[in-house]
């Protein structure tokens, strides 16, 4: 069967202003929250995604109505819900698993198909469950449906340090917390920005949560109320970082706009350190176009506000660039570089130490070839590669890059890559 593919034109140099999209990994929890609180939701700076298409299925499922107009999302959840539905996206998707927090947070017997997601590693959800197992649900897994039983007095506050901050299972515990009896603490919790934008909006819903580093105090409310008006998601720092390091791939000047800098201190540290000029303002990050060579450079991904694992793959693609030896180690998901050999069949001459770390001699003289992407933030990094190889290159894969970038295509080309979508 043909399918269509990304023709990428190589020896490109990106410039001029890119405007962020809103954040996936934001929103997601966010439109998943919204069950705890009967009304009307309304939000703003969504992103038009896949992702976030099957999430919004999801709560039709349930019998909520939704409605996205470009970034627009409303959100009505004055029904009560559809007894076992089929839930037939869950598995597509990793975010799916966050329906589970709020709907034991309201006493609802569930069974929902195992999420789905990029296959960068197994994913399993055993500290999701164990948190909920604390506060009194009684869960099993059988033939791939979790079927998750609160208990009938309802959840009660538990005391739970996770053994590793996972970001969905903070999601689904804070979420669980927030109507539970008594007051809850969870320890270890990761703090990425997202799941700070979740808890901003439960808080404006009148959730009481107090956050100390890595340590969460929250007082189970009796009910949350929605807000009379919207509430606006935070950009996105994946996608805003993948443009930085567009830009700084392929030597460009790159204005990247409605992004939070903040949110990438880490990536303009390590860039800054590297010798590129970049400016950075409260909503907009300035790179300046400069064709120095740079040396190479070490990096080890982590939780927040760590070198992100979502942008591993992107930062790949630019010590390829690097004239010197570049180390990368991914400390987070075990199966995370499988797209490492698709960048050595264009000639990249990566070299693994183990299976969690690898190692590059740069500057590497790409060619083109046909390439696949294997998951999306691998799809942002083989694109970016693409842009600095000789000649043109067929990228696969796509559907997994329109689970996760806004206008992908467009941005391209509106900062010049010469781009464009083949069908069979
Ligand atoms: C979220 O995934 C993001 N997805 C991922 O982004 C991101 O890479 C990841 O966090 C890490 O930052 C969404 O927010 C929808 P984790 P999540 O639970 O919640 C292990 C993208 O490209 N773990 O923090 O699934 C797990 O195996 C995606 O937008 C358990 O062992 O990540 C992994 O090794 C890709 N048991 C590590 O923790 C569990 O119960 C981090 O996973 C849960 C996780």
């Amino acid at each position: 069967m043909k399918l269509k593919y990304l023709k990428i034109k190589g020896e490109a140099c990106l410039s001029g202003d890119v405007e962020v999209s809103g954040s996936k990994n934001a929103i997601l929890p966010i439109l998943f929250s919204s069950l705890l609180v009967k009304g009307h939701h309304f939000f703003t700076n969504v992103p038009k995604l896949k992702d976030v298409e099957d999430a919004l299925e999801m709560l039709k499922d349930l019998g909520l109505k939704t409605k996205q107009l470009q970034n627009q999302l409303f959100i009505d959840n004055s029904y009560s819900f559809e007894k076992n539905p089929a839930f037939k996206k869950a598995s597509s998707f990793r975010a799916s698993i966050l329906c589970l927090g709020p709907l034991m947070a309201l006493s609802y017997r569930l069974k929902l198909p195992l999420p789905g997601g990029c296959q960068i590693g197994s994913r399993p959800i055993d500290l999701h469950l164990e948190g909920l197992r604390k506060m009194g649900v009684s869960i099993s897994i059988q033939k791939k449906k979790i079927l998750a039983i609160p208990p009938a007095k309802g959840l009660k506050a538990c005391h739970f340090k996770l053994p590793f901050p996972s970001v969905g299972a903070t999601e689904n515990l804070i979420m669980a917390c927030v109507l539970a009896k008594g007051t809850s603490y969870l320890e270890n919790i990761a703090y990425e920005p997202e799941i700070l934008d979740l808890i901003t909006y439960l808080k404006k819903m009148g959730a009481k949560i107090e956050r100390k580093k890595r340590t969460l105090k929250i007082t189970g409310v009796k009910k949350l109320k929605a807000l009379k008006k919207s509430y606006s998601i935070i950009p996105d720092r994946i996608e805003a970082g993948t443009w930085l390091l567009a830009g700084a791939c392929t030597r460009g000047q790159i204005c990247i706009k409605k992004c939070n800098p903040k949110h990438l201190s880490f990536l303009l540290k390590k860039l800054k350190s590297l010798g590129f000029k970049i400016e950075s303002q409260s909503d907009q990050i300035l790179l300046k176009k400069s064709n120095k060579n740079y040396p190479g450079i070490s990096i080890k991904t982590g939780v927040y506000p760590s070198f992100p694992t979502d942008l591993q793959a992107q930062f790949m693609a630019l010590m390829l660039t690097l004239k010197g030896e570049s180390s990368l180690k991914e400390t987070i998901f075990e199966k995370r570089f499988r797209y490492i050999e698709q960048l050595n069949n264009l000639g990249a001459g990566i070299q693994f130490q183990g299976s969690s770390k690898v190692y590059v001699k740069g500057p590497a003289v790409l060619k083109a070839k046909s390439i696949t992407a294997h998951d999306l933030r691998a799809g942002a990094g083989l694109i970016l590669a693409a842009l600095t190889s000789k000649g043109i290159t067929k990228l696969y894969g796509l559907q997994h890059l329109e689970r996760g970038y806004e206008n992908l295509v467009f941005k391209l080309r509106y900062l010049g890559a010469e781009v464009k979508i083949q069908s069979p």
